[in-house]
């Protein structure tokens, strides 16, 4: 999704800019753009295509001066070209903005700029417009006036970085519902959309809250509410290393952050798994108040919903539901004090999830989040945060903050279990004992990359995959599938293992590969007689199990084993296995992995 870095200091901007904006690559973009203040006027420079596409054009036309925004868009409103690219300006190039979210109203705003002529499609180009038509007089406390005036006009979702001509040293941000952080320097400040953008340069930020509007020079940062009152806020400090945000040696982020996944389990589990707080650091010593539990999330988060409500709904007396965050929100779902609000997300920011948080908020139910981003808005506007502690996910596709989710979800499950006497401490002593092994099966399983990448090869012409699994093997089939949709671009499709023959079976045949995943030794028959249908119409057959028999070596043309383990903690094994599976497919294909093409990683617009 698109990304916005500024700066204001006593360095050249440029350099700067484009290195944050690189930075921000990963959220998937289709353009870029930046506008530097000469000291005199602002100078912008925007390019349709990727980040070199505007470096050849600044090789011809270099930007002077230190103070700068820029930009990486992702088309929402007008198609990608370099007229649609940010920075916009007024006419007059007194005022240059980057937006990142949606303004809903600009149409009729735009309306009423009867004054003003338009360039582009974009709903950004009108808070160029707007804040100039405020604009009266060229003083600091009018400039800021006017951008209130114009937020006040707007309505939809913003993070705006704002420079002005008449101000060659001076930086606005503002905030609504997209966010924004201000990294703090010594005689210079950043601002950037995702602080990977400023790792770099600083580990002190300033987390903007909705409706908070910053003026920002190199020595000074101040911060107003939504009232143009000066607020204070504390300093944020980034603890993600530099190095977690770089390739390190692997041809793609993708597959280093598959490899990173032993290290960030066993991370996750020496905070966690012996923490006899657990429950009580979360306020969840009990669930006596709670009838129902809704767990939220998108895409990958929901899976992990998916299986985190599976494992509850175990829980005596409580209605337990997995739901999807987009839908929640229109399902007018029962929401009251009695409801606990699971939220999964991985960056924090996902617009649908978000909106499913604050919606349960206002009819008091309690919010529980699983998040990565530290500071996010998820986050903060939790009641209770579970931290997975992956550190930066580079990659579109998500990999090993799934797997974190899903342990995440482990561990509560566990230990609700325990509170609940769903099982016994025995019991409960002997999961915590299998959850600590984890991390070395992903070990295991990572050591044998070399056969999954042999298997992927052989399927590199398949153009329809099907996944199926029954109960929690679904989950993972449904993992597996969008993995593989996501990033080797092939239509594939999750179905539970008893519904092929309702209607998909249709559709088999010998151009078609059947991914089964088995680990649940209650349905191992009925998947495997659903894989024996499809093979007998000629499917091929590959099967992710942990069962080693010779039955399954018959119906398979390819099968991986996986280590035994507990059968409610096989999932997670299968699934390392799948990403891999679908990595390997990717790159045989010839891919850009880590950016594939219509995706970005935080889908913050709805
Ligand atoms: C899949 C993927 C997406 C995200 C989804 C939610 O690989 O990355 O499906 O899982 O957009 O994002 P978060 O977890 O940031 O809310």
């Amino acid at each position: 999704m698109c990304g916005i870095v500024g700066y204001v200091g006593l360095n050249e901007a440029e350099p700067i800019l484009l290195d944050g904006l690189a930075k921000l690559e990963y959220r998937g973009y289709d353009s870029a753009g930046i506008a530097v203040h000469s000291g005199q006027k602002i100078n912008i420079v925007k390019s349709k295509g990727k980040l070199a596409e505007l470096q050849k054009k600044l090789s011809q036309n270099e930007l002077k001066g230190t103070l700068g925004i820029g930009h990486t868009r992702w088309a929402t409103h007008g198609a990608p070209s370099d007229i649609n690219s940010h920075p916009h300006a007024s006419n007059n190039c007194k005022i240059a903005v980057v937006h990142n979210g949606i303004i809903e109203n600009y149409l009729s705003i735009k309306e009423e700029l009867t004054e003003s002529s338009f360039t582009s499609d974009t709903d950004t180009e009108v808070i160029a417009h707007l804040i100039n038509k405020f604009y009266t007089k060229a003083t600091i406390e009018n400039l800021l006036d006017a951008v209130y005036a114009a937020i006040d006009k707007m309505r939809g979702t913003y993070a705006l970085a704002i420079i002005c001509s008449d101000f060659p040293d001076k930086l606005i941000a503002v905030k609504k519902d997209n966010p924004l952080v201000i990294g703090v320097g010594k005689n210079e400040n950043f601002i950037a959309s995702d602080i990977t953008a400023i790792i770099n340069y600083t580990r002190d930020a300033y987390l903007l809250d909705d409706g908070e509007v910053a003026l920002i020079d190199a020595k000074n940062i101040k911060i107003f509410d939504k009232d143009k009152t000066l607020v204070s806020k504390k300093i944020f400090k980034i603890d993600w290393d530099i190095e977690s945000a770089e390739k390190g040696g692997y041809d793609f982020f993708m597959l280093k952050e598959i490899f990173e996944q032993p290290k960030v389990i066993n991370d996750f589990l020496s905070i966690n798994l012996y923490d006899e707080n657990f429950l009580h650091k979360i306020n969840l010593e009990t669930l006596e108040n709670f009838t129902r539990i809704y767990i939220v999330g998108c895409g990958t988060a929901y899976h992990a919903s998916l299986i985190g409500a599976r494992l509850l709904s175990k829980l005596p007396n409580i209605f337990v539901s997995a739901e999807m965050a987009s839908e929640f929100r229109y399902n007018e779902p029962l929401i009251d004090e009695k409801t606990l609000l699971i939220v999964i997300s991985q960056s924090g920011e996902t617009a649908d999830t978000l909106a499913a948080l604050r919606m349960a908020k206002e009819k008091n139910a309690r919010v529980l989040s699983i998040v990565n981003v530290v500071g996010s808005s998820i986050a903060r506007e939790s009641d209770n945060v579970i931290y997975i502690t992956a550190g930066p996910e580079i990659s579109v596709a998500s990999t090993k903050a799934f797997s974190l989710q899903v342990m995440a979800l482990y561990v509560l499950v566990c230990n609700l279990y325990k509170v609940c006497k769903v099982i016994s401490t025995e019991k409960f002593l002997q999961l915590q004992n299998e959850l600590q092994r984890i991390p070395s099966l992903v070990t295991e399983i990572l050591d044998r990359e070399n056969e999954i990448k042999i298997m992927a090869e052989k399927y590199l012409s398949c153009k329809n995959v099907f996944y199926i699994g029954r109960g929690l093997d679904y989950f993972i089939a449904r993992e597996g599938s969008l993995k593989l949709k996501e990033i080797a671009y092939l239509y594939s499709q999750a179905y539970a293992a008893g519904e092929l023959k309702h209607g998909p079976i249709a559709l088999i045949d010998d151009s078609i590969l059947i991914v089964g995943v088995i680990t649940q030794k209650n349905i191992v028959e009925k998947t495997l007689s659903n894989l024996k249908e499809c093979k007998s119409r000629h499917g091929k057959i590959f099967i992710v199990t942990t069962e080693n028999n010779s039955d399954i070596k018959n119906v398979a043309d390819d099968s991986f084993i996986i280590p035994q383990i507990s059968q409610i903690f096989a999932p997670l094994l299968a699934n390392i296995s799948l990403q891999l599976f679908a990595y390997y497919i990717a790159k045989g294909l010839g891919y850009d992995i880590d950016k594939p093409r219509n995706l970005a990683k935080s889908v913050t617009v709805e």
